[in-house]
């Protein structure tokens, strides 16, 4: 449903909420495991939203996901393509495994429906270049699941750097360390350790890492070296085909660096462990990931005060712009250009992370 902006301005100028006047965007979620289910308590929240379809192959996992939006008296179904053409949705969530994204979110746009898509959008780059072409052929909002777009933290960091207050940004040094794997028999154990299904650790947990230094930087970088391996869960689960540690430089464009590693066997009491993104520039540099950004000048005077307290953000405020650019116009929070971006520069790092040669944006062949 794309309702004509002629519709909103007419609702805006009232004193109503735009929902009130609004029919419901009947939505359906594709995977019902542990991000669908957690996306699905987002739709349920929204007033404008009603749960139209659930889809999942694990019927245990479609079960609850249909108790909990039981209010709505969702169809449920094992078969995606039910979903994707049933008349009667507007919006598909895709919270299925990785190597699916793209044949799901293409079906969906094709059939005229808006999609929010989890990232990745895509593990390879035809996946990407795929999604992207149907995303810009279809009049309905495309959002990537980039969530960490809508967190008012980064995205008042990310003004004040475009804003100038770090100079030029010369090098970004980012790292996404973890105490531990994600558990071998937990719910997305059957595809996270094979590298086809899942794209490995970069592609399908630090592509949110990278989407924000993309975001700081205003650019996507232009090549990428590195080193991937496997070298402490060590065929752990059997037959694991992803790295558990890798290492790679990124060249932005005008020789900005960004260096980049990844781990998860940072023991938890071992200092500069976890997620950081320290953002230099010529006048001083900050730590877009804290929980309380501030800018540390190159020229000795005092830090500057807290950038941008941590807030307790709506925690569903993606999927809240995401209805919001389908009814009101409202801005599209992750489009197609910031997903594949993301996705993109993940691959670049795995390509290069494996091959050990120097990889080229440019060789990935995708067409932005
Ligand atoms: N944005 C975030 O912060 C975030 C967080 C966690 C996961 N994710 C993403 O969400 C996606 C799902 O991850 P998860 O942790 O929920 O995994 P999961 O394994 O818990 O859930 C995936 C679900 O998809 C179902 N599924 C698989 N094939 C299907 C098919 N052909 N048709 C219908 N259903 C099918 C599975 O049965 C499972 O229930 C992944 O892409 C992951 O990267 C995003």
């Amino acid at each position: 449903m794309h309702l004509p902006r002629r519709h909103f301005l007419a609702a805006s100028t009232s004193a109503l909420p735009l929902f009130s006047q609004s029919p419901k965007i009947r939505t359906a979620v594709i995977g019902t495991g542990n991000r669908g289910s957690y996306l699905l308590e987002g739709v349920l929240q929204q007033p404008g939203a009603s749960v139209a379809m659930l889809c999942d192959i694990k019927p245990d996992r479609l079960d609850k996901a249909a108790t909990s939006a039981s209010k709505d008296n969702p169809k449920t179904t094992s078969d995606w393509k039910q979903v994707v053409e049933n008349p009667n949705v507007d919006a598909v969530f895709v919270a299925t495994p990785p190597d699916l994204h793209a044949e799901m979110a293409i079906a969906a746009l094709k059939n005229g429906k808006n999609v929010y898509c989890e990232k990745p959008v895509g593990i390879t780059p035809a996946q990407v270049q795929a999604v992207v072409a149907a995303a810009r052929a279809s009049k309905k909002i495309f959002t990537a699941g980039q969530q960490l777009r809508s967190i008012r933290r980064f995205s008042e960091t990310v003004r004040r750097i475009h804003g100038g207050l770090l100079g030029d940004v010369v090098m970004i040094k980012a790292q996404r360390h973890a105490t531990a794997d994600l558990p071998h028999d937990g719910t997305s154990g059957d595809w996270y350790f094979n590298v086809a299904r899942s794209g490995g650790y970069l592609i399908e947990q630090s592509v949110h890492n990278l989407d924000l230094c993309n975001w700081a930087a205003n650019a996507h970088p232009v090549s990428a070296s590195g080193y991937g391996a496997n070298n402490f869960y060590r065929n752990q689960p059997a037959g694991r085909t992803i790295f558990d540690c890798g290492s790679i430089t990124y060249a932005y464009p005008k020789d900005v660096i960004f260096d980049f590693t990844q781990n998860v066997f940072h023991p938890r009491g071992l200092p500069a462990g976890g997620q950081y993104i320290l953002v230099y520039g010529t006048k001083g540099a900050l730590d877009m990931f804290a929980p309380n950004p501030t800018f540390y000048p190159l020229d000795n005077s005092a830090p500057s005060p807290i950038l941008e307290e941590m807030k307790k953000d709506d925690p569903h405020a993606h999927i809240v712009s995401f209805y919001a650019a389908i009814t009101s116009g409202g801005p599209n929070p992750a489009d197609i250009t910031i997903g594949a971006t993301a996705a993109l520069t993940a691959i670049l790092g795995h390509q290069a992370m494996t091959s050990h040669k120097l990889t080229t944006w440019d060789s990935l062949g995708v067409k932005l």
